[in-house]
C-alpha cells in the first residue's frame, strides 16, 4: 500500500511517499529555518504563508522522486496535530483536497506519536516499551504496549526540552535553532560550572518542568558581557542538567512500568551527548534511536504511521477526527 504523507505542524513543510509503513520512496522537507532565524524563533504567521507557497511544489517533488503519479497512491495521511493551528490547516486542507479529488482514504495522525513511529520504521523493539519524545514542542513519556496503544505517563508542565535548548541559546546570543549550537559549544565547557538544578513537581515524579532551568540561565547571564568560555560553561551545565533530568525520569518510568526497551524520538534526539549518556547510564536496557534523517519534523513518519491507522478511516469521510489531535 502506497501512502502519501503530509507534515505542516510547525516550520517544516513535508511530503513523503511510503510503502507498507516502512519503505520510504521519497521524503521531501522544505525547512523554514532561514525565514525564522531573524526572529530567533518560529513566527507563526510567516510559517503559514511559507507552507502555502511550498506545499504543492513539495508534493510534486515527493511524487517525482518516488517516480509515481497521484493515481498510484492508495491513501493520504496528514499530521492532524498538535501544532500551530494556522500551519496545521494548510497541510490538512491540502490532504483533504487530494483525498477528495482522488476519492482516496484520508487518515489524520498524531504528530507526537509519529515521532516515536519514526524509530519503529527500521527497528523492532521489545514491548512494553518506554516512549520518550524530546522535541521543540513536546517532552513526553509514554508506556507503549504496541503501535497505536499508548498511555501518557509523564510530560512537561511548561517548556519543552527543545524549546529550553532554543531559549538558552538565544540568551547566550547563539543563532536559531539553538539546540545544535548549544551541543557544539558545550563540548568546550565545564558542565559543573554552575549550580543548575532540574525542575521538580511535587507528587508527580515523571513530569518535567524546564522553565526554572531556563530562568537560571537568564539570571546567570543577565547584565553580563559573557566571555566565550563562560557561554560554553553555561551551555555545558544546562545541557548536562536537562539530559540528566530526562535520564533519571526515564529510569524511574522503566522501573515503575516494567518496560523492556526505550524508544526515543524528536529533534533533540539528534544530540550525541544525550545518546551517549543514555547508553552509558542505562546499559541494561536497549535504547532505540531514530535514523538521523527522521529525527526532525518530516512526512515519512506521518505516512508510515498512517499505514497502521488505516482501520480508523470511515468510507467517504474527508473530515478530520478531533480526538486524534490529543489521543494516541
Ligand atoms: O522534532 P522537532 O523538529 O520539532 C518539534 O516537533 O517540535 O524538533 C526541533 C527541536 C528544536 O528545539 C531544536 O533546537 C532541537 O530539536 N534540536 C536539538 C538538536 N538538534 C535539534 N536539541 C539539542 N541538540 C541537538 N543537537
Ligand atoms: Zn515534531
Amino acid at each position: 500500500m502506497l501512502i502519501l504523507g503530509i507534515e505542516s505542524t510547525c516550520d517544516e513543510t513535508g511530503c513523503a511517499i511510503v510503502r507498507d509503513g516502512t519503505d520510504i520512496l521519497s521524503n521531501i522537507v522544505a525547512t523554514q529555518i532561514d525565514l525564522h532565524a531573524t526572529y530567533g524563533g518560529v513566527f507563526p504567521e510567516l510559517a503559514c504563508r511559507r507552507h502555502i507557497d511550498v506545499m504543492i511544489p513539495v508534493i510534486d517533488e515527493a511524487l517525482q522522486k518516488a517516480n509515481i503519479t497521484l493515481d498510484d497512491i492508495d491513501a493520504i495521511a496528514v499530521a492532524q496535530g498538535p501544532g500551530l493551528v494556522g500551519a496545521l490547516l494548510i497541510g490538512i486542507h491540502a490532504a483533504q483536497s487530494l483525498a477528495w479529488s482522488l476519492q482516496k482514504p484520508l487518515i489524520g495522525v498524531n504528530h507526537v506519536e509519529a515521532h516515536l513511529y519514526a524509530t519503529l520504521m527500521d527497528q523492532s523493539p521489545k514491548f512494553p516499551a518506554l516512549g520518550v519524545v524530546l522535541s521543540g514542542g513536546h517532552t513526553t513519556l509514554l508506556k507503549m504496549h504496541s503501535i497505536g496503544h499508548y498511555e501518557i505517563i509523564g510530560q512537561t508542565i511548561d517548556d519543552a526540552i527543545g524549546e529550553a535548548f532554543d531559549k538558552t541559546a538565544k540568551i547566550l546570543g547563539l543563532p536559531y535553532p539553538g539546540g545544535p549550537e548549544i551541543e557544539k559549544i558545550a563540548k568546550s565547557g565545564n558542565s559543573e560550572a554552575y549550580p543548575f538544578r532540574p525542575g521538580r513537581i511535587k507528587g508527580r515524579p515523571l513530569d518535567f518542568s524546564f522553565s526554572g532551568l531556563k530562568t537560571r540561565v537568564l539570571y546567570t547571564s543577565q547584565g553580563l558581557d559573557l566571555t566565550f568560555q563562560q557561554k560554553c560553561d553555561i551551555a555545558a551545565t544546562f545541557q548536562r542538567t536537562a539530559v540528566q533530568d530526562v535520564i533519571n525520569k526515564a529510569r524511574l518510568a522503566v522501573e515503575k512500568h516494567g518496560c523492556e526497551s526505550l524508544i526515543l524520538g524528536g529533534g533533540v534526539t539528534n544530540n550525541q551527548f544525550l545518546r551517549d549518556e543514555f547508553s552509558r547510564q542505562l546499559p541494561e536496557i536497549q535504547c532505540h534511536w531514530p535514523a538521523r534523517e527522521l529525527t526532525l519534523d518530516n512526512a515519512a513518519m506521518i505516512a508510515g504511521l498512517g499505514f497502521h491507522k488505516m482501520d480508523q478511516y470511515v468510507e467517504g469521510e474527508y473530515r478530520m477526527d478531533p480526538s486524534v489531535r490529543t489521543q494516541f
